[in-house]
């Protein structure tokens, strides 16, 4: 059994799986919205408590069985770079990570949980490694496993949201770009042969929109909420929702746009051929024809369950939210 927890910054997701000889099932799944702050923004431990009496609650009311969870930390609040190597032996590279990563990690090493990962080694003249740095805070990482602790529960794994979408969602073979448009913040990886090239976290996503409709049509946020969902970019109720919102998305589509001009020029990489989005903001109508046209390239809803065996039950309950449990799904594919 391996639990994956996502905490957003609205909603909590949660995902149970279990090992079987071919691949992975499906056991239990829940998702629960939740106000106020975030574990990287809790003040103290009363606050901290609060959000692991949510994740508690969650954790019992869907049933999960096993108090072992992997956890993925904000990608906003990370640090992920790639680096190349000439060609080193593994032990090398452990070795090279360690003395050269505080030139590369904008934190002291002294403060930062630094791991890495191998993604590439070409062989020959001008062959090398090529190596993924993830640098992440350690007063962060010790946030989040008091905060799991604090639910009865416990850490067997950490990674970034980026590492556990490209678990779930990553084609095995080819460059694609993953999107992961969530509430505060929508993340863009570029992906190749399922390793992680290059990833970047912008603070434009669900929230934004909603405040931008909120303050151009002069309505409430709950309102605003309610009309982001129901006419998104469809061109209904005169235009108006489709006008307040076309700005905030073309920002996000401008960010996506540079990330694969960034992976092209600086790392001479070829560019995505399709890009495969999930998070709660992906449902906003017309949002997936928006984005293709804008960037001329295809864009697909991920499904985060395609590597799980669901039964048919489930998958109907799912059935509207499968884009939310990406992140989720990713941490509990780990098979801690
Ligand atoms: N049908 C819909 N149309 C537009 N937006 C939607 C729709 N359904 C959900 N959302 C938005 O999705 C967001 C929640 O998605 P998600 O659960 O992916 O975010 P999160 O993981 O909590 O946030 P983050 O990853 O940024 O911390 C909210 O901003 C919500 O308004
Ligand atoms: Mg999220």
């Amino acid at each position: 059994m391996s639990v994956g927890i996502d905490i957003g910054s609205k909603i909590i997701k949660i995902v149970e799986l279990e090992k079987e000889a071919k691949g992975f099932r499906l056991l239990a799944s829940g998702a629960v919205g939740y106000q106020g702050v975030i574990p990287s923004q809790a003040k103290d431990d009363k606050e901290l408590a609060a959000l692991s009496d949510v994740i508690r609650k969650l954790h019992k009311e869907v049933h999960i069985r096993s108090k072992e969870v992997a956890i993925a930390l904000p990608e906003s609040l990370v640090f992920t770079r790639t680096i190349k190597f000439p060609s080193l032996t593994d032990q090398e590279v452990v070795s090279a990570v360690k003395w050269e990563a505080e030139q590369y990690i904008p934190i002291p090493l002294s403060e930062a949980i630094v791991e890495h990962q191998i993604i590439e080694r070409s062989e020959g003249a001008g062959g090398g490694v090529t190596v993924l740095l993830v640098a992440s805070p350690r007063t962060l990482v010790e946030k989040y496993i008091k905060l799991i602790g604090g639910a009865g529960l416990t850490t067997v794994g950490v990674e970034t949201e980026v590492l556990a979408l490209c678990r779930s969602l990553a084609p095995a073979t080819g460059t694609v770009l993953l999107l992961d448009f969530g509430a505060s913040s929508t993340d863009i990886a570029i992906v190749k042969d399922g390793m992680v090239r290059f990833s970047r976290s912008i603070p434009t996503a669900g929230e934004a929109f909603t405040r931008a409709l909120s303050q151009s049509l002069g309505i409430e946020y709950q309102q605003a909420e309610a009309y982001k969902k129901t006419y998104g970019l469809s061109a209904d109720l005169e235009g108006k929702v489709k006008a307040s919102l076309a700005p905030v998305f073309n920002l996000v589509a401008e960010e996506i746009k540079k990330a694969v001009h960034f992976y092209q020029t600086e790392e001479k990489g070829e560019a995505p051929v399709s890009i495969i989005v999930s998070g709660g903001t992906s449902s906003m109508p017309e949002a997936i024809s928006t984005l293709t046209d804008l960037l001329g390239i295809e864009v697909v809803v991920g499904n985060p369950f395609a590597k799980v065996s669901v039964d048919t039950q489930a998958s109907k309950s799912l059935a509207n939210y499968t884009c939310l449990y990406s992140v989720a799904v990713g941490l509990a594919l780990r098979g801690d």
